[in-house]
Order: structure tokens, then C-alpha cells, then sequence
């Protein structure tokens, strides 16, 4: 099974629906966004469910040690209020909060945009918290563009196996 904890758009939903997993739980705290990544997987044979919650309640209807895969996409829905956005306490307290979901060996994607203000004080809880995590337990890589300014970059956050 598999998290898309902000679906917004829906692409990244529908690569995690394209896994084979068995199951895919479908998180956004916008209505707008669940309705577009709805009609995106309207052909997809593998099972959904849908909340629109925030992530930092996915432990309410998810399993322990049940995910394999969570991605985070951070920020604001394009096209939309840039005001309704994903903010640091609360994705904070999701991502502390998805370690307990994901399987040994399950890994956590998060895409960060610290292109803007809010944006770069999240990445920054994120990177403080994940540089935290026992390297007995897990492995942690942290990658953006060299070259370019205040480029999206992207946390993986994996589980040992055993
Ligand atoms: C950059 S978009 C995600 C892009 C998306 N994954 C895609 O493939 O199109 C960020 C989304 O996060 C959602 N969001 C903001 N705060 C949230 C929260 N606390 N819990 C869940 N979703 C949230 C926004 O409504 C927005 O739709």
C-alpha cells in the first residue's frame, strides 16, 4: 500500500496507482484537489480512499508498518490560493508521524520548495528532523541542483529492512 499525502493535482497519484501496489490512500486538505486526482484515476483498477484531511492525521485511518511508499509534494495547489498551503508544524508532525506507517524497507519521498519564505523554513525543519534519525534505522539523502537558486529539492527518508 501507498500515501500520496497531498495529492493536489493528481500526478503524483497516478504514478503511485501505476505501482501494482494493492492500495492507495489519497490525502488533501482541499476538496478542489481530491476532485481532480478522482477524475485522473477514474480507469484505475487498484483500490483508493480518499480523505480530505490534513496529513498530520494519516495514523487515524492508516495501519502501522503497512505503506511502502508516502510522497509529499509541499506547497500550494497550482492555479489556485497560494495562501492554502502546507505548513512547517503540521507536516512536521505528518512526517514524524508516517515513520511508524511505512514497512521496514518503505521509503518516504517529500519534495520541498524553499524557493519562498514559509517554503524554506519548512525544508528546514524537515532537513533538521531527518538528519536526527538513526542511521542504524535509516537512511537519509537530501538532493537539489547546485546550480540554480532556491531550486525544489527532494528528502528521501528510507527504512532499514530489518
Ligand atoms: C504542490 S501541491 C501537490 C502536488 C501533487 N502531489 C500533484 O501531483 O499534483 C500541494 C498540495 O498540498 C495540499 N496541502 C496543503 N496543506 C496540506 C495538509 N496539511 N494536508 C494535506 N494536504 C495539504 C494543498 O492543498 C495542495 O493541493
Amino acid at each position: 500500500m501507498a500515501l500520496d499525502a497531498t495529492c493536489g493535482q493528481g500526478y503524483d497519484s497516478v504514478f503511485l496507482a501505476s505501482l501494482g501496489l494493492r492500495k492507495l490512500f489519497i490525502f488533501d486538505i482541499q476538496k478542489k484537489a481530491l476532485e481532480i486526482t478522482k477524475s485522473k484515476l477514474e480507469n484505475c483498477s487498484i483500490e483508493l480512499s480518499f480523505f480530505e484531511l490534513c496529513h498530520s492525521k494519516i495514523d487515524t485511518v492508516i495501519p502501522k508498518e503497512s505503506l511502502k511508499l508516502i510522497v509529499y509534494n509541499l506547497g500550494y495547489l497550482p492555479g489556485s490560493d497560494k495562501q492554502i498551503k502546507t505548513v512547517p508544524k503540521t507536516t512536521l508532525e505528518s512526517v514524524q508521524t508516517a515513520l511508524d506507517l511505512l514497512q521496514p524497507g518503505g521509503a518516504i519521498s517529500i519534495t520541498c520548495y524553499p524557493g519562498h519564505e514559509e517554503g524554506a523554513l519548512e525544508e528546514n525543519a524537515l532537513v533538521a528532523f531527518s538528519k536526527s534519525l538513526a542511521s542504524s534505522s535509516w537512511n537519509v539523502c537530501y538532493h537539489q541542483f547546485l546550480n540554480r537558486k532556491a531550486a525544489p529539492s527532494l528528502l528521501l527518508i528510507q527504512k532499514h529492512s530489518s
